[in-house]
């Protein structure tokens, strides 16, 4: 491309190919730049779509936010494989919240309470229904939910998917880095960094480390089990999302440092609990261990809009855990608030105008303010 772009987009995880795609067919000139497309969270995502079983106490704009996504996804993965030629791996079975003692099971079913109480669609299972559903779960549990609305995608084919999608559009992706803003020639520069969000506009975006683990079941065979299994074990959090091709991801910690080591006793303490609700795991083969960056912020919620202080720059960032599943929603309405100026009424929560002060406070941006 040649000469100043309508879009700049500066991050090229799926949220800013998204947006960089999103744009290109409503007609604009868009280029995306990244050292290193696809390397952020994404790679270490699990992908679960799961507005309902994430729905948490004092969140409710951003559980909005995740059931509007979750709704656009099956439109969303079929424009894509259209573009691309390539199947994301959306899956529908669903999702089972399952509780392994009595403690267990009085903190899923507060949460879950909390769930129906919202209208969401999750509904309490006892045991042997559980295991109807799912027989090679742990004889010993003790309760759990089916949400049939939290579904999943593969994310390992969501970049390569999208990267194909702009390629046949005639969409540039540049392995460059931005320093600062004011060194980008387009007439809109959409900053969808992710945790590189922070040095670039002063938000408040920090890294949340996750460790998470792959396994594969033995001989090639798909997993003994089809729905996404959330667990509580023994007080511990864990999630098995089983792919079509063999590969189970049991996820994740959730600490707050910035490093990506990979420890003993998180692998330790992931495998215990995914084992002790769906025992054959122990015989799955352990092929990965990884630690990633969640871009997480100060409310849970991402920062989605215009800077109020900076003309022609809008931020999609701060998707924290919930990144693979905002992603449609987030590229769709960064795309129409670029084409038309105007933000979508369901924006309105998520601006970065809440997040302001508190970068004033640490006078990080490159804002002219400092
Ligand atoms: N969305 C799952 C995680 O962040 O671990």
């Amino acid at each position: 491309m040649s000469g100043t772009a309508d879009v700049a987009v500066i991050g090229a995880g799926p949220v800013g190919l998204a947006i960089a795609w999103r744009c290109a067919e409503r007609g604009m000139r868009v280029v995306v730049r990244d050292p290193a497309p696809g390397s952020g969270a994404s790679a270490v995502a699990a992908g679960m779509l799961a507005p309902v079983a994430e729905a948490y106490f004092g969140e409710e704009p951003l559980t909005r936010l995740l059931v509007g996504s979750a709704a656009r996804w099956p439109r969303f993965a079929a424009d894509l494989h259209a573009a691309s030629g390539m199947d994301l791996g959306y899956r529908a079975e669903g999702t089972l919240v399952v509780a392994l003692t009595g403690d267990d099971l009085a903190e899923a079913e507060r949460l879950w309470t909390y769930q129906t109480g919202l209208g969401l669609p999750i509904t309490p299972l006892r045991p042997a229904a559980l295991r109807e559903r799912e027989p090679l779960l742990a004889p010993r549990l003790r309760g759990g939910a089916y949400a049939p609305g939290d579904h999943q995608v593969d994310p390992r084919r969501l970049v390569p998917a999208l990267r194909a999608a702009l390629d046949g559009a005639g969409v540039p992706v540049r392995p460059e880095a931005v320093g600062a803003l004011s060194t980008v020639d387009a007439r809109v520069v959409v900053v969808a960094a992710g945790c590189g969000t922070a040095p670039l506009t002063g938000l408040p975006i920090r890294p949340v480390k996750g460790q998470i683990l792959r396994l594969r079941a033995p001989g090639g065979a798909p997993p003994g089990f089809l729905h996404v299994i959330r667990g509580y074990a023994d007080g511990r959090h864990v999630y098995l999302v089983p792919r079509a091709d063999g590969e189970v991801v049991v996820g994740a910690t959730v600490e707050e440092r910035g490093d990506c080591a990979v420890t003993a006793s998180a692998v330790l303490e992931l495998l215990r609990a995914a084992a002790a609700l769906l025992p054959e795991i122990a015989e799955y083969e352990l092929v990965e261990a990884r630690a990633g960056l969640r871009p997480g912020t100060p409310d849970n919620a991402p920062v989605l809009g215009a800077l109020p202080d900076r003309p022609g720059v809008i931020v999609a960032a701060g998707h924290y855990r919930h990144g693979i599943v905002l992603t449609p929603v987030t590229a769709e309405l960064i795309a129409d608030l670029v084409s038309t100026g105007v933000p979508d009424p369901a924006l309105a929560p998520f601006g970065p105008g809440r997040f302001l002060s508190s970068r004033f406070l640490r006078g990080e941006a490159d804002s002219g303010w400092n």
